[in-house]
């Protein structure tokens, strides 16, 4: 039995519009109707539908997406809901926590007048988890999570930037998902770059009346690395503020129990490794723990927790130095010895553990370093 005419016309007609449903609707058509004259073909073209899915990234969808007019770039991107678990200091925690029972009954308080904008903003240096907190309030809401690339919405044609910002404003609602302004100081940073200020008042003004047109139900997130230079205009806007710093002390226990020792319970390490990266973001406690784990599978040997801490207290902020290959030096053992009991309260014992010596060793690091002044 051979292929109707009629039924190629229609996938191809499908397949140039996108339609995938249509695509597998008529490819199972066609695959009935070679069961009896070309059974293995059938299978194959059943077995090439159930293994391509259904992607989410079809090509007129992407192509819905608003783009700037100049460089043709794409505005905002959809992004994945994230793998990776969020931690955060209690505080934080109780905001996200109200913030999310408000979304999630904001039919019911809109009903009674008492509804609030659902709006974020979530402020930190880099690597404390900002994007990662938008994503998981997404996922929580089961919203697609829309991130807005300020870089191509400030558009080198002037005046176009602000049409940028409406586009997206348009652009979200109709997908019910979840807008994230990331790296929002860009904005405040027009008045820096251009001599124009009337560019960046109309900016601001468009954001405002972005924001203001949403309805409740819309959800905003914004980022910011810099919250004193926004507007206090776009700042009114955002009753939700979360304010992430570098992690404390409890949430770094939990970034090394994580990252580094896959969620074991049971390793006594994670609390002395907290002490040994205090000033040290999320980012990067995970740089320097999947290094080590790198190592550890690259060169088959268990996690060297003292090369780990001297890693992690050497390191400064945003820039993480993988832990040195090999066995720590004299030298380095003595020098992170006297450092994590001096200046970071652990004790010898733990000390000792963590570097791999004996506790006299320890105290003999100590002596001598008390000796020479250090
Ligand atoms: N509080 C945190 N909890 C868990 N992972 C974190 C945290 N902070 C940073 N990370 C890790 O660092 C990565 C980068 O963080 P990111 O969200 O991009 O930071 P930001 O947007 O603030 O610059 C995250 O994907 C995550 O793997
Ligand atoms: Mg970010």
């Amino acid at each position: 039995m051979s292929v109707p005419a009629e039924d190629v016309i229609e996938l191809v007609d499908a397949a140039l519009a996108a339609d995938y449903t249509r695509v597998r609707r008529v490819g199972s058509k066609i695959a009935r109707a070679l069961t009896s004259g070309d059974a293995a073909a059938a299978d194959k073209l059943r077995a090439l539908m159930r293994r391509r899915g259904v992607p989410l990234r079809a090509s007129g969808y992407a192509e819905a997406l608003p783009i700037d007019m100049k460089s043709r770039l794409p505005l905002i991107e959809e992004q994945g809901w994230p793998t990776v678990p969020v931690f955060l200091n209690g505080p934080n925690q109780t905001v996200v926590k109200d913030f999310l029972a408000d979304a999630q009954h904001i039919e019911l308080l809109s009903s009674k007048g008492i509804a609030t904008r659902l709006c974020v903003l979530i402020a930190g240096p880099p690597g404390t988890g900002k994007s990662l907190l938008a994503g998981h309030i997404a996922a929580q809401l089961g919203r697609p999570l829309y991130t807005v690339r300020l870089d191509s919405v400030i558009s080198s044609l002037l005046g176009d930037t602000a049409k940028n910002i409406r586009s997206l404003f348009d652009f979200v609602p109709t997908k019910d998902g979840v807008l994230f302004l990331d790296e929002m100081d860009a904005i405040a940073k027009l008045r820096d770059d251009r001599q124009e200020l009337g560019e960046l008042k109309r900016v601001v003004n468009t954001v405002i009346q972005g924001l203001d047109s949403l309805d409740d139900r819309a959800v905003v997130i914004a980022a910011t690395n810099h919250p004193q230079l926004l507007d206090t205009a776009i700042w009114r806007r955002f009753p939700y503020k979360i304010e992430l710093d570098a992690p404390d002390e409890a949430v770094r226990i939990d970034l090394w129990r994580y990252f580094l020792f896959e969620d074991d319970v049971t390793s006594p390490h994670p609390p002395l490794l907290a002490r040994a990266s205090g000033g040290l973001s999320g980012a990067d406690i995970q740089t320097i723990a999947l290094a080590a784990r790198r190592q550890s599978v690259l060169e088959g040997h268990a996690i060297d927790t003292g090369a780990v801490a001297w890693a992690a207290y050497e390191a400064s902020a945003g820039r993480p130095t993988p832990p040195p290959r090999g066995q720590l030096t004299s030298d380095q053992k003595r020098t992170l010895a006297i450092g994590l009991v001096r200046e970071k309260g652990v004790s010898q014992a733990d000390v000792a553990r963590l570097i791999g010596v004996t506790r006299q060793a320890v105290s003999g690091y100590l002596k001598e370093g008390g000796d020479g002044g250090g």
